[in-house]
């Protein structure tokens, strides 16, 4: 990893974990007249720049919407050229990701993916489980509710055990059911593409997550729209509900 310093951020100030939905392939693939594989291929080389980005900024948590519970819906065809592209990704890109200390996570019901990308993402994350300079969580067959739903049939379960009780349920501690549990909440949520919306992402962790919305479709975004999103999250004003001790 190089060492490139951008003077208009505050490297004082970074979000400790920034959240991406990478939207925007098909898209950015339809104005070329190319088919929409095309703009999902050209999107992993955006996500081995912005992996690298992120890296070199010292930011330590990183979690890429790679894949929604509700993506089984396209075509086969458009399914499996995802699984694919995620297969190359990892063969590609896993030396590089160990060396550079990342250590790959997956959040997301991994059980119901095809064997050969299951395979490949838990080698990743078996070899790259003692890694700590960035934590790479990949959002696969992801979604909000789902996450949310299964933390409270495991919360209901412990309790079912005689491990905890109900009235023990407190944010922290329903915290610690969620995918995301070892990872603070999201600072900052960036999503390309123009669309204005969640799409079932982290909705549990985004409760004062800041949002930067932008119409560049993912296969664009390089890292200085993230150099910009993270200046112009450092412009902003987090109250979480409280009132500036200035005012
Ligand atoms: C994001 O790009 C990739 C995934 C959702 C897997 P899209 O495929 O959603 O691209 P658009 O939104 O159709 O342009
Ligand atoms: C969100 O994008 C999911 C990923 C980027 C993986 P979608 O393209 O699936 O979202 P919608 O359908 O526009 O809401
Ligand atoms: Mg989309």
């Amino acid at each position: 990893m190089s060492n490139t310093i951008i003077k208009e951020i505050d490297y004082d100030r970074l979000p400790k974990h920034v959240a991406i939905i990478m939207d925007g392939n098909g898209r950015w693939a339809r104005k070329r007249l190319l088919p929409r594989k095309a703009g999902h291929k050209a999107g992993v080389e955006r996500v081995k720049e912005i992996v690298e980005t992120v890296g070199d900024l010292g930011i330590k948590y990183l979690t890429l919407y790679a894949f929604s519970t509700e993506n089984w819906k396209r075509s086969n065809d458009e399914v499996s050229s995802l699984m694919k592209l995620l297969v190359y990704y990892l063969r590609n890109e896993i030396k590089t990701l160990h060396s550079n200390q990342v250590k790959i996570k997956v959040i997301g019901e991994l059980s119901k993916l095809p064997s050969t990308p299951k395979q490949e993402i838990l080698d990743a994350i078996n070899l790259t489980k003692n890694n700590d300079k960035l934590i790479l969580n990949i959002a696969l067959n992801y979604g909000g509710r789902q996450d949310i739903i299964r933390a409270a049939k495991l919360f209901a379960k412990d309790v079912n055990d005689g491990k905890l009780k109900i009235n023990q349920l407190d944010e922290e501690t329903f915290n610690n059911y969620l995918y995301t549990s070892d990872n603070p909440d999201p600072d900052l949520l960036i999503r390309p593409s123009g669309e204005l919306r969640i799409s079932n992402f982290l909705l549990y962790q985004i409760a004062y997550t800041e949002f930067w919305f932008s119409n560049i479709y993912w296969p664009d975004f390089s890292k200085k729209h993230l150099y910009q999103a993270i200046i112009d999250f450092q412009q902003r004003d987090r109250r979480y509900g409280g009132i500036k001790d200035d005012k």
